[in-house]
Parts: C-alpha cells; sequence; structure tokens
C-alpha cells in the first residue's frame, strides 16, 4: 500500500451521548489526525439498531477501506459485518462484540475478566455471610453478558454469599433507579452491588441516598473515566467503593485499522487491560490520567499548527504561481 493513497476509515458509534463514548471518538480522531492520509467519519447510530444497520450499509456501499463498529447488540449486528467481511471490506469491531468471530480483529478489554475482577472485591474480605445484588447492561449486548458471566464465575463459589438478585438496566441509570429502589425496599440494606458502568452505579447510590442507606451498602461500578463526572471521582468521594477501569481503546482502534490495511499480521483479539480503581490508587490514577490529558492538548495544538502552515504554505504558493503566471 502506497503511503500516500487516501484510506476511508467508517466508524459505526453505537451512540455518541456519555463521555466514556465522546472519549473514545475524541481518541479516535486525534489518531486519525496524525495521518494525513486518514479520513475518518463517524456516524452515530443513537442507540437504534435500525439506524445502526443502515449506517453499516453505506459504509459497504461507499466501499470504505475499513469498518470499525461497535454494535448496540450483538445479534442482529452480526449478519451485517459477516456482509461487509464477503465484500472484501475488514471490520475491526471495538468494545461490543457481534455473536461469533467472523470480523478481521477486536480491540477492547476482556469483559468476563471486568466482572470477575468485581467479584474479587468481594470475595477477598469475606465475613460469615454477604448481601450482593448485580445491576446489569442492556441485554444482547456482550460486555453486559461477558461481565456477569466473570462475576458468576467467582462469586457463586463461595457459599456463604447470599445472592439477592439482578435488575436489567440498558446502560443508563434511569433504566434502573425504579427497580433498585422496589429491591431495597423489599429486602432491606445490602452489603454489596455490582453495577455494570458508572453511570447507572451513581444511580444505585442516589437511590440509597433518597433511602437514607448510602452508608450501608458498597457500590462497585466499571469505567472509570477521569474527569468530574467519572467514576475515579466517585472512588474519591466515597461514592463508588471500586471501578473496574474499562479503557476506550479509542487510538488502538486507530492503530490496528491502520496496520490490517498495511497487511501487518494483527492478532484477532487484541486486549486493553483493566484494573481495579479504589481509594488506594484512585489519585494517583487521576494524576497520570490528567498528565495524558495534558499531553494530548498539547499532541492536538502541534498537529492544527501543522495544518496551519500547510494552508498556508499552499496559499502562497498559489499566490506565487499567479504572479510567475504558471
Ligand atoms: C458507554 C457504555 C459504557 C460501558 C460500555 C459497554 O456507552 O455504556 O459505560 O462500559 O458502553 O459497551
Amino acid at each position: 500500500r502506497n503511503d500516500e493513497a487516501e484510506i476511508r476509515i467508517g466508524f459505526s458509534q453505537a451512540m455518541i451521548a456519555d463521555e466514556w463514548r465522546q472519549s473514545m471518538n475524541n481518541a479516535m480522531e486525534l489518531q486519525a489526525s496524525l495521518y494525513p492520509n486518514v479520513t475518518l467519519s463517524i456516524s452515530n447510530a443513537d442507540y437504534n439498531v435500525e439506524n445502526q444497520i443502515k449506517q453499516l450499509k453505506e459504509f459497504i456501499a461507499a466501499d470504505v477501506d475499513i469498518i470499525i463498529v461497535s454494535p448496540i447488540q450483538s445479534k442482529p449486528i452480526t449478519p451485517i459485518v459477516e456482509e461487509a467481511m464477503k465484500a472484501g471490506i475488514p471490520v475491526l469491531v471495538v468494545d461490543r462484540k457481534t455473536d461469533n468471530q467472523k470480523y478481521t480483529a477486536y480491540v477492547g478489554a476482556d469483559n468476563i475478566e471486568v466482572g470477575r475482577n468485581a467479584a474479587k472485591i468481594i470475595v477477598s474480605n469475606l465475613p460469615d455471610s454477604l448481601k450482593v445484588v448485580e445491576i446489569r447492561g442492556l441485554a444482547g449486548s456482550s460486555p453486559a453478558e461477558e461481565r456477569s458471566l466473570g462475576f458468576h464465575q467467582i462469586l457463586d463459589k463461595f457459599p456463604s454469599i447470599e445472592f439477592m438478585g439482578t435488575i436489567q438496566g440498558d446502560w443508563e441509570k434511569e433504566s434502573i433507579t425504579g427497580g433498585f429502589k422496589e429491591l431495597l425496599q423489599e429486602i432491606g440494606p445490602v452489603d454489596y452491588v455490582f453495577v455494570h458502568n458508572d453511570r447507572m452505579a451513581l444511580g444505585a447510590w442516589e437511590v440509597a441516598r433518597n433511602l437514607g442507606i448510602e452508608d450501608q451498602i458498597k457500590i462497585i461500578g466499571v469505567d472509570g473515566l477521569n474527569g468530574p463526572n467519572g467514576g475515579i471521582q466517585l472512588v474519591k468521594e466515597g461514592v463508588l467503593n471500586a471501578t473496574i477501569l474499562y479503557p476506550t481503546g479509542g487510538d488502538e482502534a486507530i492503530k490496528t485499522a491502520l496496520k490490517i490495511l498495511n497487511d501487518e499480521i494483527v492478532p484477532v483479539n487484541n486486549i486493553l487491560s483493566t484494573t481495579v480503581i479504589d481509594r488506594f490508587n484512585a489519585e494517583i490514577m487521576q494524576n497520570q490520567l490528567n498528565k495524558i490529558n495534558e499531553q494530548q492538548t498539547l499532541l492536538e495544538s502541534q498537529v492544527t499548527a501543522v495544518k496551519r502552515q500547510k494552508e498556508l504554505y499552499y496559499s502562497q504558493n498559489n499566490i506565487l504561481k499567479i504572479i510567475l503566471g504558471f
């Protein structure tokens, strides 16, 4: 592949309303902007599976060089990913997977490990009995299925744990507050709640606070975003007992896409690392991530400056051509 040839990347993002997805998109755009020959178009499926299918079909029709997709749910997106592959377009799946491995590669953290990490916090300090509740992400989206699987793989081995039930959410806090409140009113305070992401975890904490029992319940979330509303801050404030880091992998996705197009050998599973963030390391994580952010801002302003220089060069060159008459 000629280095200067234009590369068109089509990314079908599940939605863009939350900060986790916004940060993923930003990382992708920044990474893509480092390559002048790369055009990244991000389409927002707005949490509607039909939209996502339509947008993927448009990418196939436009014959983009590679498709990146974060499927809202696995099952409905599986056939359309296969269709793209059959049409000869490589597909990189990020964060959420389809149902089979008929894609070129996956970039994302291991969600089974995310669930196991949450369970390990609970079982590491086990008294005679513990009451536990789980609040799940959208049914049929792979992180929800895998986080639950990993969580129960460990939790269910401990007879002293009393599993009090599951609340089915859709990743947003509005989906769980009613059900969680009813459950708590029925069974009383529980010791731990594992919530599949930090947005719903904040909702769970608000429910507990309204019932006046927030100090009795330890809440574990997932994502660990940096920033004023992010999971790291919630851990520092004691709203969450812990959060399991779930990196967006935006920059890795672009790098991996370019490797695929460069015919480099790329593993099918490109697993991003996850870790537990609790009150012992929240501060240091925040400091580290702030430093990375500063670097990124610097990089962005440098990219903009280089672009401006280039534009200036071309316009001066054009003036010169006019003056010199060629
Ligand atoms: C963002 C999000 C995250 C969650 C991920 C799972 O849209 O809901 O909070 O970890 O999707 O795919």
